[in-house]
């Protein structure tokens, strides 16, 4: 298999050895503190051992469900936002094609409900539910966040008047605490299948709990195998003292590092533009789990090549304050070869027996180059290439990564209590009793 590998060498210019080396115990700590739970946020590490831990009934459980839903359904809409959401589009849209809404297809296409409150959204998603067999899982840990409470009641309803209220709730299923919170009571009064989000696992850290694994198992991927990834992601991360042999701590060493040294923001940066959503996901992953007490590095993305013809400018020439994370892929999944063309009227006829991975990677080399050239360090994470397996690890390394940065910054990176800011304000506004 395919080792997930990072390396510093882009960025080396900004720190000496000695000073890398320093922080080694500092990154070893807050390992250990994830793996003994001695440290703020102890009673959120249930993600830690989540892939091995994992009860194979319920992953049984998940992909017989997933069946049943595909046979009935053309369309499943995935009701959730943050960390109830953002994990399985992030897997989703990595794996499926990036015409998938255009093509035929045997598994159903997910859409995603929950994450906005836009009115035009919610009609032109009902328009397009009047058309299509449907199914519906609703995903919420709190079963209390507004977002996915007013979509869930406008898609329940539309659902219900389409169907009928007991074949409706056939198809909906329900993703939510063991015991409390509406929709767990929505779900156990209506007969829902229900499904746990174990209360050891926070919001952001839960794409390998029922929360990613239903809505990936129903848009038709192999959920077995994104688990392996994790596994053995796991495995490399907790048994792996090194930062040459661990590279979860050599990702949170160097960002750490380099925060410490002024910068301010990291820009993940990416040349598959499937992985969008894998920047979206770890945005919120590191953007939620560090950015408190007025510290932690702005969690920013960029898809190159589009983006080199926006933002490249700003990262060649503008203020220096960014780091850079390149997430590389080895090899694609497919290829398109370039015809050649007699009359070369383009001038491309030089590209001619390149593959376009090889054109992108020069792309990939010399965005390095240059950003580097322009004071930008540059820390690359490479995999082998875009599959379940893959995917498993970089949630794994990512997630492990992030519980031992956010630590060895000096905060609880597993707490959010700058979010409630908002929904006071707005409770407020709407009027909501007690606010
Ligand atoms: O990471 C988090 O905890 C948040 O992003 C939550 O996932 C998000 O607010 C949704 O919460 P809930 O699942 O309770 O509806």
């Amino acid at each position: 298999m395919d080792k997930l590998k990072v390396s510093i060498n882009h960025a080396t210019a900004h720190f000496t050895g000695n000073e890398m080396t320093a922080l080694l115990p500092e990154v070893t700590a807050a390992k250990e503190h994830l793996l003994k739970g001695d440290a703020p946020g102890n009673d959120f590490l249930g993600w830690v051992d989540l892939p091995a831990t994992i009860d194979p009934a319920i992953v049984g459980r998940i992909k017989a469900e997933a069946e049943r839903l595909s046979s009935i359904s053309r369309l499943m809409v995935v009701v959730g936002i943050g960390g109830s959401y953002l994990g399985a589009r992030m897997v989703i849209e990595a794996l499926q094609s990036e015409f998938a809404s255009m093509e035929k297809r045997e598994k159903p296409f997910i859409v995603y409900a929950g994450n906005t409150l836009a009115e035009d959204y919610y009609h032109q998603l009902l328009s397009l539910l009047d058309h299509e067999d449907y199914s519906v899982c609703v995903i919420s840990k709190s079963g209390t966040t507004t977002e996915p409470a007013v979509a869930f009641r406008i898609v329940k309803a539309h659902l219900e008047q389409k169907y009928g209220k007991a074949a409706a709730a056939q198809r909906i299923v329900a993703i939510t605490d063991a015991r409390r919170g509406a929709l767990h009571d929505i779900a156990s009064q209506e007969g829902y299948p229900m499904y746990v989000i174990p209360d050891n696992v926070g919001g952001r850290y839960s794409v390998l709990t029922p929360v990613g694994l239903l809505p990936i198992a129903m848009a038709g991927y192999n959920i077995d195998r994104m688990l392996a990834g994790a596994r053995d992601m796991r495995d490399i991360c907790i048994n792996n003292n090194t930062l040459d042999d661990n590279p979860a701590l050599l990702y949170a060493a160097v960002r750490n590092l380099l925060y410490r040294k002024g910068l301010k923001v990291e820009m993940l940066v990416s040349a598959q533009p499937n992985l969008r959503y894998l920047a979206e996901w770890w945005k919120q992953l590191y953007g939620e789990s560090e950015g408190k007490d007025h510290k932690g590095l702005l969690p920013h993305s960029l898809s190159i090549t589009t983006d080199l013809h926006s933002m490249g400018q700003y990262m060649q020439d503008g203020e220096r304050m960014m780091m850079e994370t390149m997430l590389r892929v080895d090899r694609p999944n497919s290829s398109v070869e370039i015809p050649s063309d007699e009359k070369n009227l383009d001038g491309i006829n030089y590209l001619i027996g390149k593959s376009l991975t090889q054109i992108n990677d020069c792309a990939v080399e010399g965005t390095i180059k240059a950003h580097v050239d322009g004071g930008v360090p540059v820390v690359e994470i490479t995999v082998g290439k875009i599959d379940e397996y893959t995917l498993g690890q970089l949630i794994y390394f990512f997630e492990f990564a992030c519980g031992v940065s956010g630590y060895t910054l000096g905060v609880n990176p597993f707490d959010q209590p700058g979010v409630e800011s908002y929904k006071r304000n707005m409770f407020h506004l709407l009027g909501k009793p007690g606010f």
